[in-house]
């Protein structure tokens, strides 16, 4: 029997700690275990087998520190990684632990975000070419109109904390407009991107508040919240001291002055060496 650790939440980045944020807001309870691979920044434009194996590699690193249950908080690595870490390599190396996502609870409230059954989809180049979402979204709400914009520029602007600049408009505009030429009637677009609630103010603005964008930290919260209530044997793997733990692949002082912006407070991280990791199959 395996014993209860932290809850691992992976993402990328940064862009994670907003999901983090919300995890904690939710279920304080719990201890998390941050992993951000910094180092090898950004997931969104890379091909299906390196965000696979890149999220492989941090995941069997989260399992080595102990968490049992583990969250892509990454909507690049919930698209690219997730089916096959849960279907190939969780039997083989760890058949007890799960590893869960944010797009599939995103997408089983879709269609309840939308008034009019027209919906947007902003995300990274990743994420919009894997078609995630329209097909999940497909699966719960057949009705509902999917359109999807990739925005390869927002992620760096959200980085080097460019986004509230003048500089900034300019491509949230141009996504925006490219979004709304494949369906003028878009009422709701999901920020399918964990860095993009940083985004959020100035999309509203751009749009003049008539489009209602919706972040994703609150549904992963609610949607594990429920999933734990369904799993009481995962819940008791997960313990419950409160505590947070921040960990990145890159430096641990350059992590702490930028986490603030995604995560709101002050936070001590800690580099993790992906080299020195070994994680012993459980089974
Ligand atoms: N965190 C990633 C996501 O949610 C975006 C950042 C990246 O491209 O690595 O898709």
């Amino acid at each position: 029997m395996n014993k209860a650790g932290p809850i691992g939440v992976f993402d990328s980045g940064y862009g994670g700690l907003t999901v983090l944020k919300a995890l904690t807001t939710h279920l304080p309870q719990y201890d998390y275990l941050y992993l951000g691979d910094n180092a090898r920044v950004p997931y969104g434009t890379r091909s299906f087998e390196t965000v696979y194996q890149y999220t492989l590699e941090c995941v069997e690193a989260l399992f080595a520190q102990g968490c049992q249950l583990v969250i892509l908080a990454c909507n690049t690595a919930s698209a690219k990684a997730l089916r096959s870490i849960q279907q190939n390599d969780l039997p083989k190396i760890a058949p007890q632990r799960r590893v869960l996502g944010v797009i599939r609870p995103t997408t089983e409230e879709a269609g309840l975000l939308t008034q009019n059954g027209h919906l947007g989809v902003l995300g990274t180049t990743g994420t919009v070419l894997s078609n995630s979402y329209p097909i999940e979204i497909a699966k719960f709400f057949p009705t509902v109109k999917v359109s999807q914009e990739a925005c390869p520029m927002w992620v760096p602007l959200v980085e080097n904390n460019e986004h509230l600049g003048p500089g900034a408009d300019y491509f949230l505009s141009k996504h925006l407009h490219a979004l709304l030429q494949q369906d003028a009637n878009i009422d709701a677009v999901i920020l399918g991107c964990t860095h993009y609630p940083l985004l959020q103010g100035r999309l509203e603005a751009l749009t003049a508040g008539k489009i209602k964008f919706i972040a994703q930290g609150t549904l992963v919260a609610q949607k594990l919240t429920q999933y734990l209530e369904r799993h009481p044997k995962m819940a008791a793997l997960c313990s419950t001291n409160g505590s947070r733990q921040f960990y990145t692949t890159d430096d641990a002082q350059v992590f702490e002055e930028k986490a603030r912006l995604f995560y709101g407070e002050n936070i001590q991280a800690q580099h993790l060496d992906l080299n020195t990791i070994r994680f012993t199959p459980d089974a």
